[in-house]
């Protein structure tokens, strides 16, 4: 006889739609949206597998897509040996994967104190949570001025790229800076985030402060980052968004 494990979220089964290759180890995923599924840009849901011992494997994936888009997107990058990303990857087309009903976590806009400019800073597939934001009509609308800086190891791993710069060159308030950091001269900057942001590249790339009192910052992905992120902004004076309290910047890690 077998239990049921207690620990199991409850979940559904969806079936992928639509795969897109960026890089060899990138791609997008797409699968079907139960109807009740409702989520905020920044919320992350929950995917699982069923691995060859018939334990489900579940883990974290942060949300891609419009909230009101009929599937739901995700970035996702392979990790060589890791328990889900890597059975994930093989993944196709009309299979199916399990879908957690809840949704989780906090790296949610609307924490923050209004504001004028948003810098939205991703490493690798922390890009996620601002296309969401930037896809969900009418989520940033109390900004002037909305900054995307994206850092990928090499130029193919900028994915979408182009749909940044084509919404950029539509809205007046958007710049893309996209950061490859080991294929030198593939992008107009090259090094790590904070770097750029100490020395002050970025800010007079983007032509705009890193003030917080007109700024609010949201940092993702790669948890070095955001931890060297968080000692450089609370330096300046960006206070963390707490229980209740609207901050000015907002943090997410990967791992
Ligand atoms: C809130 C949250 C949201 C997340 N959203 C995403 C997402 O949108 N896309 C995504 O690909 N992953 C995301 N992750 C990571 C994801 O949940 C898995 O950890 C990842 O897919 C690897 O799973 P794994 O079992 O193959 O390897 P694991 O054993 O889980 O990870 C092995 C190692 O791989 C590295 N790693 C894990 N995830 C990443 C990553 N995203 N980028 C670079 N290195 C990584 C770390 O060094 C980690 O220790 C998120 C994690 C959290 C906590
Ligand atoms: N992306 C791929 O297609 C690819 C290719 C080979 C292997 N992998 C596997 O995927 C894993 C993750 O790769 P990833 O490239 O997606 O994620 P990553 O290692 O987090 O790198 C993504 C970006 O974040 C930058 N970065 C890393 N640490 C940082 C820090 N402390 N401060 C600021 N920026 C930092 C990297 O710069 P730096 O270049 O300076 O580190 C790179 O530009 C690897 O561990 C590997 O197992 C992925």
């Amino acid at each position: 006889m077998t239990t049921a494990d207690p620990t199991a979220p409850r979940a559904s089964l969806q079936r992928v739609t639509a795969l897109q290759r960026w890089a060899p180890m990138l791609w997008s995923l797409r699968i079907d949206r139960p109807e009740d599924f409702r989520f905020a840009p920044g919320h992350y849901a929950k995917l699982g597998l069923t691995g060859p011992d018939g334990q489900n494997v579940w883990r974290p994936y942060s949300i891609v897509s419009a909230t009101d888009d009929p599937e739901l997107e995700f970035l996702i990058v392979l990790i060589p040996g890791g328990a889900f990303s890597e059975p994930l990857s093989r993944i196709e087309v009309g299979q199916s994967v399990q879908l957690a009903s809840a949704i989780f976590g906090f790296f949610l806009e609307p924490q923050l104190a209004p504001g004028d400019t948003l810098w939205m800073l991703a490493t690798g597939t922390g890009l996620g949570p601002y296309v969401s934001l930037l896809r969900t009509s009418g989520a940033l609308d109390r900004y002037r001025r909305l900054i995307v800086v994206h850092s990928v190891r090499q130029a193919a791993e900028l994915a979408y790229r182009d749909e940044l710069e084509a919404l950029a060159a539509t809205d007046a308030r958007l710049s893309h800076l996209p950061i490859v950091t080991r294929d030198a001269g593939a992008t107009v900057l090259s090094g790590r985030i904070p770097a750029l942001i100490a020395d002050g590249t970025l800010a007079q790339h983007a032509g705009a402060t890193l003030d917080p009192a007109t700024d609010r910052v949201m940092v993702c992905g790669n948890p070095d980052f955001t931890t060297d992120m968080r000692a450089l902004l609370n330096a300046r004076g960006f206070l963390p968004c707490r229980r209740g309290n609207a901050g000015s910047m907002l943090f997410e890690k990967y791992w």
